[in-house]
């Protein structure tokens, strides 16, 4: 790296991650190596099996049984904190609690009055546009509006690093659209470094300033793709789709014809997804 480039916010050395199965180790992760500016938004897309949901697993720091170093601001990681949060597929409210209560989840570590936090889940109920709907339940909620409930639990405590598990993957086509955008909106005004899983990689050049392309068995990085295109992006503009192009083919490997509507990593043949 240049000497006078800047620090990078988050930084993967050498990453690794195995798991015990049937008495035979595992490894679902080898030699990952990936630097995140301050600011970005990173994607990362690969088939099923390739260890992505377990990298994000790692810097959220839930496990911590890995080899190799993950830094935030130069410092090693050391279990969870608040300056992480992160949005799963499922939106893992709790039923029992209300909307606002379900947001106020994020902040329990948080050392806040009550006043404050209540300030805070008003702010991010508003910036998720969910403000009419704080004393509602979960089960009263569609997909999407529980899904912009468990952004903004995983925003409420102000993190600078934002982890998204594919996050919109079991929502509709329209609410997954909206949700991108709304995505967009909200990083703009909160600044925050983001690292997204996803399956779709029209999802990965909409949102992100780099694609991390991951191979399988073992997972690893296969290419880091730069995405050069302005915001707001064009999904049917000529630059969009050749790059949608460009980013599927290096998913499904060199020479492969990829027949040009398919979109997404599950619309591909099984032997490209098989890990
Ligand atoms: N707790 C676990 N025990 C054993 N194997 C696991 C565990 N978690 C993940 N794996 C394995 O590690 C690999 C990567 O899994 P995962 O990170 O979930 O992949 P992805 O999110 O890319 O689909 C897979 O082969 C998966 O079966
Ligand atoms: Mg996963």
């Amino acid at each position: 790296m240049n000497a006078f480039a800047p620090q990078a916010l988050v930084s993967f050395r050498q990453v690794a991650k195995s798991f015990p199965v049937d008495g035979r180790e595992l490894q679902a992760i080898e030699r990952f190596d990936l630097e995140i500016a301050d600011g970005e938004f990173i994607a990362i897309v690969g088939a099923s099996g390739c260890g992505k949901s377990t990298l994000l697993r790692l810097l959220v720091g839930l496990d911590r049984e890995f080899r190799g170093e993950i830094r935030i601001d130069g410092a090693l990681i050391d279990g969870i904190g608040g300056e992480r949060g992160i949005v799963f597929q499922e939106h893992r409210l709790f039923p029992w609690l209300n909307v606002e209560q379900n947001v106020a989840l994020g902040l329990v570590n948080e050392p806040l009055s009550e006043a404050g936090k209540a300030s805070k889940v008003a702010d991010y109920l508003a910036l998720v546009g969910l403000t009419a709907f704080a004393r509602a339940y979960p089960h009263q909620l569609s997909g999407g509006m529980a899904q912009r409930v468990a952004i903004a639990r995983g925003l409420v405590a102000s993190p600078r690093i934002l982890l998204l598990d594919e996050p919109f993957g079991a929502l509709d086509a329209l609410t997954r659209q909206q949700l991108q955008e709304e995505l967009l909106r909200i990083r703009q005004r909160e600044r925050i470094t983001t690292v997204l899983v996803t399956h779709d990689v029209e999802e990965a050049l909409f949102l992100a300033d780099r694609v991390v392309v991951m191979a399988p068995r073992p997972g690893r990085i296969k290419r880091i793709v730069e995405v050069p295109l302005e915001h707001p992006r064009e999904r049917g503009g000529y630059d969009f789709l050749r790059q949608r192009e460009a980013l599927l083919h290096e998913l499904t490997g060199e020479g492969d014809y990829v027949a040009p509507q398919l979109k997404r990593v599950e619309d591909l043949p099984f032997e490209f997804l098989a890990c």
